[in-house]
């Protein structure tokens, strides 16, 4: 049907709903098929949202006609078999993130993704919000000038009652043995690199990461042996830096975060969670520092998860480039892999190309 978009979704799983319940009112989304390797999976979404396409195999589901476009819903690790058929089906693709577990991984998906065919990342979720939206656009109106610093630094405490059952990356074989820097970095890093307006590759990065503090580690155990806790700086191109700290099992009584861009006549102070404000601008004057809010309320979390799935429908019919293309899930992807590899080797890492 003209002006709609038939989406097929492939995994079943706990995230899914988010996909189908948060974008399924939008009159150019039509929900035509889902596919999960358990049948029980794919009949349970798709009764709960009268899906009516059923398939266990990914290529039955790209043999539909009724299919346009889908999003790859899998685990990490089964990304990027998914994502290279679809793309040789003619299909458009949106990947959950992290993209993939290596760079080599967005490339072969790159390699296949044939010309007019829209390739996107949920990474991009936290910029779907107003206060994402109006920092991107000051950044890119020029006003305070070129970006000289990206930071973000958050800590999590320790979940509630812990018994040793989440997160889920430190008790879920087959992760792909990556912690919370796959999980929830390259959601920071979509959001301070996407709102910088993409302008920004590594050059060099310095990482240093640690495991489960050992009061939990004797509840989890056994548990994969993923990092909890990541610090890293890189200088990027266009002569800016990232300065990057998370943590999960901090010592902290409740969860803090602050995400910045500082640039040559001021600066952003921004929320990539629900709090509120969410974006604060300061500018250099005369007398001082004036500061001002530029989005105050909180946003509701159905916003994050329609946005990547509207951004994506959008993309396809009008024929634009999403809020994150693969060329910037491979930017993300290689600042994540240079992070892991300076980790693990003690130097620093040279990226390019
Ligand atoms: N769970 C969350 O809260 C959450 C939030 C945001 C993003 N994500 C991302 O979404 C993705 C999926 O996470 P999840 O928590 O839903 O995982 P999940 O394990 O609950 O679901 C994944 C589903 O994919 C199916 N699957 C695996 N390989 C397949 C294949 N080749 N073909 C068809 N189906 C296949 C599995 O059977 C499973 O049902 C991950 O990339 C994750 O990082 C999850």
């Amino acid at each position: 049907m003209a002006g709609t978009v038939g989406l097929g979704i492939i995994g079943c799983g706990q995230i899914a709903p988010a996909h189908i319940r948060n974008s399924q009112d939008d009159p150019r989304v039509r929900w035509v098929a889902a596919c999960d390797v358990r049948p029980e999976a794919v009949e349970q979404r798709a009764d709960e949202f009268g899906i009516p396409h059923r398939y266990t195999a990914v290529e039955d589901l790209l043999a539909d006609p009724e299919v346009d476009a889908v999003i790859v819903a899998t685990g990490p690790e089964a990304h990027v078999g998914p994502a290279v058929a679809a793309f040789e089906a003619g299909r458009h693709v949106l990947v959950e993130k992290p993209v993939a577990v290596n760079a080599g991984q967005v490339e072969a998906m790159m390699a296949a993704q044939r010309e007019g065919l829209v390739g996107a990342c949920c990474s991009a979720r936290f910029r779907s919000t107003p206060g994402a939206r109006a920092a991107t656009e000051l950044i890119a109106s020029g006003e305070l000038g070129p970006v000289r610093r990206l930071s973000a630094d958050v800590l999590l405490p320790p979940p509630a009652n812990y018994d040793g059952t989440s997160p889920f990356f430190l008790h879920r074989p087959g992760w792909g043995g990556q912690g919370i820097l796959a999980d929830w970095g390259c959601y920071d890093l979509d959001f301070l690199l996407g709102i910088a307006g993409w302008a920004h590759d590594p050059e060099l990065v310095l990482a240093a990461m640690g495991g489960v503090p050992a009061r939990y580690r004797a509840i989890a155990e056994p548990v994969n042996d993923v990092e909890v806790g990541v610090a890293a700086q890189a200088r990027m191109t266009g002569g800016a830096a990232l300065d990057y700290r998370r943590a999960t099992f901090a010592a902290v009584d409740a969860q803090r975060g602050a995400w910045r861009i500082e640039c040559e006549h001021g600066a952003l102070d921004l929320d990539l969670m629900p709090g509120s404000p969410q974006a604060v601008v300061h500018r250099y004057a005369a007398d001082g520092v004036h500061s001002e809010t530029l989005v105050d309320e909180p946003y509701e979390w159905p916003i994050i998860h329609r946005g990547p799935v509207i951004d994506f429908v959008e993309a396809i019919l009008e024929g634009r480039a999403p809020m994150t293309g693969l060329r910037h899930a491979l930017v993300l992807q290689r600042l994540t892999d240079a992070m892991y590899e300076s980790a693990r080797t003690g130097t620093a890492v040279v990226c390019g190309g």
